[in-house]
């Protein structure tokens, strides 16, 4: 089974509380986000592989430490996933990027459709985070999970800001080799699909599309 960490962080808690209000404006939506996403990525990257590389500092020589093993990309799930990456990218801007286009169908939300998807050469042989603030019913999670194995991807992260139980679950019994790291898990889902209480439609408020 999969593990879920849930980042505890003071500031992160903080963040997401401020995002949940629903007076705060596009421009305030968008800067937390990716600000949210730059302090997760530290707990996506924990066990990025470290080598000893010898250097010399202005005062002597000394071993250190460098990044070594397989490079990371990330994979944003159009939408909203797109408020993650810049985030994501000023703690590991070497990072390749991939984008995923899906979308719930209005009218019943349990039906996911995909419209996009370019993904880096080599995804085959990097390490992938696939970005998207909400995992409420877990449909858009699973199918992109699919695409990017179907691609080729062995290591596999899913971050989000905001869940919910049946998420979790639906992307556990799906893709059990996936770990989730997430912001927060809220109590459920509301009769449209909508994770309660958490933040709304996280795309139209990035976007200001509503
Ligand atoms: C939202 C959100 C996720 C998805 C989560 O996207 O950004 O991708 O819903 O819901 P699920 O877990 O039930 O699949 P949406 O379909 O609203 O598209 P958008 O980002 O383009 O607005
Ligand atoms: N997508 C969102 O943007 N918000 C939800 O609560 C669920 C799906």
């Amino acid at each position: 089974m999969s593990e879920v960490h849930v980042m505890d962080h003071p500031l992160i808690q903080h963040k997401i509380s401020y995002i949940r209000r629903e007076d705060v404006g596009t421009k305030e939506f968008r800067e937390v986000i990716s600000e949210i996403a730059s302090l997760m990525c530290y707990e996506a990257t924990r066990d990025l592989k470290l080598q000893d590389v010898t250097i010399k500092t202005p005062i002597c020589e000394m071993v250190g430490k460098e990044l070594t093993g397989k490079k990371l990309a990330v994979v944003p799930i159009l939408r909203a996933g797109l408020g993650m990456v810049d985030g994501m990218l000023s703690l590991i801007p070497a990072a390749k990027v991939g984008h995923i286009g899906l979308y719930r169908d209005e009218s019943n939300g349990s039906t996911t459709h995909e419209y996009y998807c370019k993904l880096p050469f080599d995804i085959a042989n990097r390490e992938v985070i696939i970005l998207d603030p909400m995992l409420a019913t877990g449909g858009s999670a699973v199918k992109a999970i699919n695409i990017v194995k179907k691609a080729g991807a062995k290591q596999i992260k899913f971050m989000c800001i905001v869940t919910c139980p049946q998420g979790l679950k639906a992307v556990q019994d799906a893709h059990p080799d996936v770990d989730i790291i997430t912001g927060a898990i809220d109590e459920g889902l509301n009769e449209n699909l909508y994770i309660v209480p958490g933040i709304g439609d996280c795309g139209d408020r990035l976007f200001g599309t509503k």
